[in-house]
C-alpha cells in the first residue's frame, strides 16, 4: 500500500511518543521506509535503540551529526521524504513551527523540507485549550499542515479532554490520504496561478492585483484528492502550496514555455491573472527622468496560454480558464468559452466592491458545453474544494 514510500518521522517528547513505536510497524508493514528522528525531549521517553530497531534505518539525533561528511546533510534528509510526520507534536514543537524556529534537528528538517507535513498533536487537556497553541494550530493549518487528532479521552497525567494523541492505525489512515490516495491519485493536473509581471526596464514592470489565493487554495484541493500537481505560478503574494512541483515564472511568456514544457497532463486549470500585453521593447538600463520628456511606452501582445493550450496537440483532456471580469461576467464568460476553446469557463466579478481580487472569498459561475451554475459566495477554499471535486467527477466518471 505505501511501497516505496519514504517517511521522516520525527519523534518529539511526550508520553505518547511509545505509540510512535506502534506507528514504525504500521508503516514497515505497509511496505514504507522510516527514516526516524528522535529530539532531545523524545528521547527521555523511548529509546534511541528500539527506535533505530523497529525503523530498521539509521536513527538522527543531532543537527550538527548531518555535517558530518559522510552523514546526509540536514537539506537532503529533509527532501529525500515523501511526507515527514511529527508524532507526538508537542505544544512546545507547535510553537516552534508556527514561529518558523530552527534550533535543533527536527525544527531544521521542519524548516528546511519542501514535502507536506502531518502532525499527532499530544499534550496536557489545559495546555491543549490554551490560546497560545489554538494561535499556533491555526497557523499551522493555514500553512498546510495536516492534523490528525487529538482525542478525547483520559490521559496519562490524570486528566480527562482533547489532547490524546491519536492512535497509531489513525495516523497510519491519514498518512495513507496525505500520500494522495484520492480519486485522483495516478493523474497530472497543471494549474497556472498568481500574476505575471511584464519588465518596463530592468527596475519597473507591469503587474495586476491578483494574489494567486485561488489557483493555490485549487492546486492544493486537487493535490489532497490524490492528483500530482504541476503548479506554474508568476510572483504570487500568496505562497505556494506543499506537496506539489512549483515552477516559478515572471512573464507570461515564460508560464507558457512552462505550461507546454509540463504537458501532457490528464487536466489545465488556468487561474492565472496573465497580463495580456507586455512592453514592445524592454529597456536595457533604467529609463531616466531626463529632458526628453515623458516616455511612451509602445505594447505586444503576450501569447494567450490558456487558447494555446485549448488548441494544441498535447492538448489535455479537460481545460478549464478562469474569467475574471467587471461587467456582463457570464455573457462575456460564454463568449471566452468558445473563443478559447477550453471545457470549462469559472467566471467571477472582480470589480473593486465585490472585495474577491486580493481577498478569501469568491462568487463564481461554472460554465460548460452544458449550462451555466451559479455557486454562492464561498471561501476561495471552498471553491477549489467543489471545483476539485468536479475536476474529479469528470476525469474518473464517477459522481462527486
Ligand atoms: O485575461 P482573460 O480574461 O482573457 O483570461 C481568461 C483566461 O485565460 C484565464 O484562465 C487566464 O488564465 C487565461 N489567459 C492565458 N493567457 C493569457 C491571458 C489569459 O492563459 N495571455
Amino acid at each position: 500500500m505505501l511501497a516505496d514510500k519514504r517517511i521522516l518521522l520525527i519523534i518529539g517528547g511526550g508520553i505518547a511518543a511509545y505509540k510512535a513505536l506502534e506507528l514504525i510497524r504500521l508503516l514497515r508493514g505497509a511496505g514504507a521506509a522510516v527514516s526516524p528522528v528522535l529530539t532531545r525531549a523524545g528521547a527521555q521517553f523511548v529509546t534511541p535503540l528500539s527506535v533505530a530497531a523497529l525503523a530498521g534505518s539509521p536513527l538522527h539525533q543531532d543537527l550538527f551529526d548531518l555535517t558530518a561528511e559522510a552523514e546526509m546533510g540536514h537539506i537532503q534528509l529533509s527532501r529525500a521524504a515523501d511526507l515527514v510526520v511529527v508524532t507526538p507534536c508537542t505544544a512546545d514543537l507547535m510553537a516552534k513551527m508556527a514561529g518558523g524556529h530552527a534550533d535543533d534537528l527536527a525544527t531544521t528538517l521542519l524548516m528546511a523540507t519542501d514535502k507536506r507535513v502531518l502532525i499527532a498533536p499530544a499534550m496536557n487537556v489545559r495546555m491543549w485549550e490554551h490560546p497560545a497553541t489554538q494561535r499556533n494550530l491555526a497557523r499551522l493549518r493555514a500553512d498546510g499542515v495536516l492534523v490528525t487528532g487529538p482525542t478525547h479521552g483520559d490521559m496519562a497525567c490524570g486528566e480527562h479532554g482533547p489532547g490524546r494523541m491519536a492512535e497509531p492505525a489513525d495516523i497510519f489512515a491519514a498518512i495513507g490520504a496525505a500520500l494522495h490516495d484520492g480519486p485522483l491519485k495516478g493523474r497530472r493536473i497543471l494549474v497556472t496561478s498568481g500574476p505575471t509581471h511584464e519588465p518596463i526596464d530592468p527596475v519597473r514592470y507591469i503587474a495586476n492585483r491578483s494574489s494567486g489565493a485561488q489557483g493555490t487554495a485549487l492546486a492544493a484541493a486537487l493535490r489532497d484528492l490524490g492528483a500530482k500537481v504541476t503548479f506554474v505560478t508568476g510572483p504570487a503574494t500568496v505562497p505556494p502550496p506543499p506537496g506539489v512541483q512549483v515552477l516559478h515564472v515572471e512573464t507570461a511568456r515564460q508560464m507558457l514555455e512552462a505550461v507546454e514544457g509540463a504537458l501532457p497532463a490528464d487536466a489545465a486549470v488556468f487561474a492565472a491573472a496573465v497580463a495580456d500585453w507586455r512592453v514592445a521593447q524592454e529597456a536595457t538600463q533604467k529609463m531616466k527622468k531626463d529632458a526628453s520628456g515623458l516616455p511612451v511606452l509602445a505594447f505586444a501582445e503576450n501569447p494567450d496560454i490558456l487558447a494555446t493550450v485549448s488548441r494544441h496537440r498535447l492538448r489535455p483532456g479537460l481545460v478549464v480558464g478562469f474569467a475574471a471580469e467587471t461587467e456582463n461576467v457570464i455573457a462575456h464568460a460564454q463568449a471566452k468559452r468558445l473563443r478559447k476553446g477550453c471545457d470549462w469557463m469559472v467566471a467571477n466579478d472582480v470589480s473593486p466592491a465585490t472585495g474577491i481580487m486580493g481577498g478569501t472569498e469568491n462568487a463564481v459561475h461554472l460554465i460548460t458545453e452544458t449550462g451555466t451554475e451559479n455557486w454562492p459566495r464561498l471561501p476561495k477554499t471552498e471553491v477549489a474544494a467543489r471545483l476539485a471535486a468536479r475536476i474529479a467527477a469528470h476525469l474518473t466518471g464517477q459522481p462527486e
